[in-house]
Order: structure tokens, then C-alpha cells, then sequence
């Protein structure tokens, strides 16, 4: 393990505290892991994992929780949230408290949320603002995300900031949010650039977002205003054109990217694509998009229709079964929530027009159970995947492993003890996420978190949420994460191996005077036949506007088509002209002029 991520964070809670409640011993259930399952009792001690095998030797004084028949898995790692986030005009409704609880009761013990920095303001700042909101509140471990919404000098020197001292591996870019979080395709660049040579992780949400404004508004005036016209305004083909664009910007800058939110088959199908080309990249599917469709939008009650409401959309219902079949090929890699939460009179500012609905839905407490139900249940995930997809891959993306995301000594006590014999029905009546709302309500799930360890500390215990506001810590995520970098770094000097400069004699021949060519043409024009003051009028002062005038076949450009489908010439309704320069083509005699 490396040293430097063993000593990150300070566990705020006292020592009195920690001693009474920090020796546990799980016995008698199955150990998970992402490459293997083995029937192995768990000691727990100062929050991190002691021991982990049969037979253990222990010392007294120490709670021993019964997880016979049941599974011991790494805590959920969420990767995809947005806490009290600033948005659409107004604060999603789970803050740091309630969220990270939520969290814990569904068996996930970390999150990686996201510093939503609008356009023109620090990054600093608002990573600060993020820390200070966080740290006081957070019930597990957290770590952040920072979303880079404009390219500039300043925000170089900060995103380098933010990576050398404060925790930060990974930063966000939205193509989509005009004016607040939108970046054009040479700003992304500049971020891409900007995390490889920081070894950092660039996200990003990829959605044609002009387009859809475009459609939006389109739709707006031919009168839908409901939530059905969130989703008829933001077409799966802006999210496979955005993910398409993104893989090859961050390719031509060789930086690892990670997609988040992957909604659309085909946008998975493109990563998947990119990752056999080579390229160092990952998608994430979301809870939401693994189990629900885009039939929701056509619901006639005006709530459960915008309680869906988030972007990218649902897809159609094949979508979710091409999605799990990708995470079980490990085309994609890990899955998140965006859990961004908003009460029903919070989602009521959009009532007259769908452009105003705050974007977002439920998850964090929701996700394994989802996840294990719609997956292992089913057949398409066994065990050992399920983790993978849970925590460990996230992990090892964010070079949090094996701190995170794995059962063995040394690791950090983040441990779910999972009952997948029993089941539980979602519920908003029911949930901890602070949301009147659930887009899963009424789903039947195995597999129940009995036991919650976070940090060493029972937060659940026999399904009762027992957990203390302030006591999770900020998790530094160091830069370089080895996962994704060494196998970067070997292709990219692969790649630029091809890259050399051809050894050649240097051109000696003339070089074109452009001016006076200019000049040479102006005085032509003068020449002809109708030029007001010696010929061409104001058709052949627009002709000379191509340099090139135009082929035999009739187009002026090497781009332009002569082609017509009805044969038609382009000038067929023009008269003919009889004084036509005959022109050198390339590789004729020189006679200074362009061809
Ligand atoms: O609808 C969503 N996804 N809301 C949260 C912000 C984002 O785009 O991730
Ligand atoms: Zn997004
Ligand atoms: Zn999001």
C-alpha cells in the first residue's frame, strides 16, 4: 500500500469514542474481493482492516458481529454525486449529512462528489466553500471532483493547485450548460492537456448542449412544455456526437478520460470502441440508467414525470440491457449515481416549461441494491463483478487502492456486510435520501446492508443507521493514479515514436509572391469585357473572389462537387464563356500561377 495514502486524513472523532467501538470482529461469512471470494472472518482495529482469514487470534473487549450466510464486501464507492450542489436556481436537497447517511444505509461508504465551480469563478474558492460545507457534515469518507468551466492562465495555475496540495486527480468538463458550465472544444483541449501533464483524470459530460438548446427551444414553440420534452430535447444522437468529439480530443491530447453518466448505448459503444483502439478511457453508467426508461417522461402525472427528469435522459427501454452487458464485459468500467436530488416544489420551477425542471435524481442509498438485483440476480454480474463495478474500480481510477475498494489487511474498514437472501422494497416513504421521490419506488431488491462499517465504525448495525455527522474525512486522491497512467505513458511514446520529422533536402525553387498575385488578378479583372472602367462587372469581381477558378468539370474548389444528380453543371444557367484560360494542373509546368 502506498505509504502516503495510508497517513491521509485524520479520523475528528476522540480517542475515547474509537476505543470502545473500534474492535470488531465479522465472522463466519464469505469475503469479496473483484478476483476472488474466500470464507474468512474480518478483524477490524483503529479503522483499518488487521487481519483477514480463519482461526484468528484476537484480543478481548471486541464486538463480534454474526455474518454467517452472508457476504463481506468493500463498502460501496459512489463516484457520481452532487451534494447541495448550486444548480438551475436553486440547492439540491441532500447536503453532506443526509446524503453521505443515505449513503451508509445502502452499504456505500465513500463518495467522490463534484466542486461545481460556475463560469468565471475560482476554482480555489469554490474547492474551499466545497471543503468547508463537507468536512462538518459527512457521515463517510468523501473525496471531490473539480469542474473546470472555463480555460484561462488562472485556472492552469489553480487546477496545478488543486493536484500538488489538495487532494484533487480529477477535473470535470460539461459540454453541455451554456454560460454557466459549457466549454468549447479548444478549451477542453486545454483542460485535457492541463490534467496529462498533471496526471490527473479528465471527466466529462458529453452532450451536444447548443444543439439541444436549439431543439429546446423549437419545442418550446411548437407548445410542449412538459417533462416529455426534456428528453424529445436532448436526442441520443448529441450524446454519441459529444462522446465521440470528447474520445478524440482527450486522444489528441493522450489523456486518460473517464465519461460519466453514460446513458446511451451507443455513447458506451464508442468508449468500448476507443478502449479497443487503445485509448486509455472509462465509462459510467449510472444507477439510473441501469434500471429505468425514458417511458417515465410520458407519464400523465406532472410530478413522477419530472421526478425523472435529469441529463442525459433516459433512454429507451432496450438501452439498460446493452448498458449491463457492457459492464459485464468490462467495456464499462464503473458504475455511479449522479444522485442530485430535488423536492417536488423544487422540480415545480420548470411546472410551465421543461427548461426550468433542475436536472437530476435519486441514488446513493439505492445503488447496490439496485445493482445487485438488476445484475446478479439476474445472472449477468456474479459476486466478485459486482464489487468491481461497486467500489474496487472506482478505486483503482482515482488511485484510491487498495485503501479503498478492497478487503485485505492494511485497507481502510469501509466494509458492507451484505444479506442477498433477504429482500426490501424501495420506497420513498422510507428512504434516508431527503427527497419526496424515488425513480426506483416499488422495486424489489435482494440484498439488504445488515451490517455498515465506515472508518472502523458500526454505522449500521442489524439494518439500524446509527451514524455521526462530521466523522467522515476528506480522502486525498494522489495524482498518476498507476491504473491509468502506466499504461498511458507506455502508448503515448508508442505513439509519438511514429511522429518524426522527415530528413530532406530543403526546397531551394521559388516561392509565390501572394500580393503580387493579387495584383495580377485585379489587373485581369480590369481587362475583361463589361469591369466598370475597362471590364468585369460586379459578377466578375465576385468570381475573382476564388482563387481558383474552376476546374474542367465546373467546381471552383478542390471540396466543391461538380456532381449533380439531375446533371446539371453548377453554370449551366450561365452563358457560355468563350475566353476560358486554359490552367496547369498540379505537377505542370510552373508558371507562377495557382492552378
Ligand atoms: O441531471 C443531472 N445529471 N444533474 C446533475 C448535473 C450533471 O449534469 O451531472
Ligand atoms: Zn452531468
Ligand atoms: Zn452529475
Amino acid at each position: 500500500m502506498n505509504d502516503a495514502k495510508v497517513q491521509i486524513g485524520v479520523n475528528k472523532l476522540g480517542h475515547h469514542v474509537q476505543s470502545s467501538q473500534n474492535r470488531l470482529l465479522i465472522k463466519g461469512g464469505k469475503v469479496v474481493n473483484d478476483d476472488g471470494i474466500q470464507e474468512a472472518d474480518v478483524y477490524v482495529e483503529g479503522g483499518v482492516i488487521k487481519q483477514v482469514g480463519t482461526g484468528l487470534l484476537t484480543p478481548g473487549g471486541v464486538r463480534v458481529i454474526d455474518a454467517a450466510g452472508m457476504l463481506i464486501m468493500p463498502g460501496g464507492i459512489d463516484p457520481h454525486t452532487h451534494m447541495q450542489m448550486p444548480f438551475m436556481g436553486t440547492h439540491s436537497a441532500d447536503d453532506f449529512y443526509t446524503g453521505t447517511r443515505a449513503a451508509l444505509a445502502g452499504g456505500t461508504t465513500m463518495i467522490i462528489d463534484f466542486v461545481a465551480c460556475p463560469r468565471g469563478d475560482s476554482l480555489m474558492d469554490w474547492y474551499n466553500k466545497y471543503r468547508a460545507w463537507a468536512d462538518e457534515k459527512v457521515c463517510c469518507d468523501y473525496g471531490l471532483h473539480v469542474i473546470v468551466p472555463q480555460w484561462g492562465d488562472k485556472t492552469a495555475n489553480e487546477m496545478a493547485t488543486l493536484v500538488k496540495e489538495k487532494g484533487i486527480n480529477s477535473f470535470k468538463c460539461f459540454m453541455a450548460y451554456r454560460n454557466v458550465f459549457l466549454l468549447e472544444d479548444d478549451e477542453m483541449l486545454n483542460v485535457f492537456q492541463a490534467c496529462r501533464k498533471l496526471g490527473a483524470v479528465a471527466q466529462v459530460h458529453a452532450e451536444n448542449g447548443k444543439i439541444i438548446e436549439r431543439k429546446a427551444e423549437q419545442l418550446v414553440a411548437d407548445g410542449i412544455r412538459g417533462p416529455e420534452g426534456h428528453s424529445y430535447s436532448r436526442p441520443e444522437a448529441m450524446e454519441i456526437e459529444a462522446t465521440t468529439r470528447a474520445l478524440a480530443i482527450a486522444d489528441e491530447a493522450n489523456c486518460p478520460l473517464y465519461v460519466v453518466h453514460v446513458m446511451s448505448a451507443e455513447a458506451g459503444e464508442a468508449i468500448s470502441k476507443a478502449r479497443r483502439r487503445g485509448q486509455v478511457c472509462y465509462g459510467e453508467p449510472i444507477a439510473a440508467g441501469l434500471a429505468c426508461d425514458n417511458s417515465s417522461y410520458q407519464h400523465t402525472c406532472w410530478r413522477h414525470a419530472a421526478g425523472h427528469v435529469l441529463s442525459p435522459p433516459l433512454r429507451d427501454p432496450s438501452t439498460k440491457e446493452r448498458l449491463w452487458r457492457m459492464l459485464a464485459t468490462g467495456e464499462l468500467t464503473c458504475t455511479g449515481t449522479d444522485h442530485c436530488v430535488f423536492k417536488a416544489d423544487q422540480k415545480a420551477l420548470g411546472k410551465d416549461d421543461f427548461r426550468r425542471i433542475p436536472n437530476g435524481v435519486n441514488g446513493v442509498e439505492d445503488r447496490m441494491s439496485v445493482l445487485w438485483e438488476k445484475g446478479v440476480e439476474t445472472g449477468i454480474l456474479d459476486p466478485c463483478q459486482f464489487v468491481a463495478a461497486t467500489s474496487t474500480n472506482a478505486a483503482k481510477v482515482f488511485n484510491l487502492y487498495p485503501q479503498k475498494g478492497r478487503i485485505a489487511v492494511g485497507s481502510d474498514a469501509d466494509i458492507v456486510v451484505w444479506n442477498a437472501k433477504e429482500t426490501r422494497t424501495i420506497s420513498a416513504k422510507t428512504h434516508h435520501q431527503n427527497v419526496d421521490f424515488n425513480i426506483f419506488e416499488g422495486m424489489v431488491c435482494h440484498g439488504i446492508a445488515e451490517f455498515v462499517i465506515s472508518g472502523g465504525r458500526l454505522v449500521v448495525d442489524e439494518r439500524q443507521l446509527k451514524v455521526t455527522q462530521g466523522a467522515g474525512r476528506f480522502v486525498p486522491m494522489p495524482a498518476f493514479p498507476p491504473y491509468v497512467y502506466n499504461r498511458l505513458e507506455k502508448r503515448e511514446a508508442a505513439k509519438s515514436a511514429g511522429t518524426v520529422a522527415v530528413a530532406r533536402d530543403a526546397y531551394d525553387g521559388p516561392v509565390i509572391d501572394l500580393k503580387a498575385e493579387q495584383e495580377r488578378q485585379k489587373a485581369v479583372a480590369k481587362e475583361q469585357p463589361g469591369a466598370a472602367g475597362g471590364g468585369g462587372g460586379p459578377e466578375a469581381a465576385a468570381e475573382n473572389v476564388f482563387h481558383r477558378p474552376p476546374t474542367r468539370g465546373g467546381g471552383r474548389h478542390m471540396q466543391e462537387s461538380s456532381f449533380s444528380l439531375s446533371g446539371a453543371q453548377f453554370d449551366d444557367t450561365k452563358p457560355a464563356r468563350s475566353g476560358i484560360r486554359t490552367h496547369q494542373p498540379p505537377g505542370g509546368a510552373s508558371s507562377g500561377s495557382l492552378w
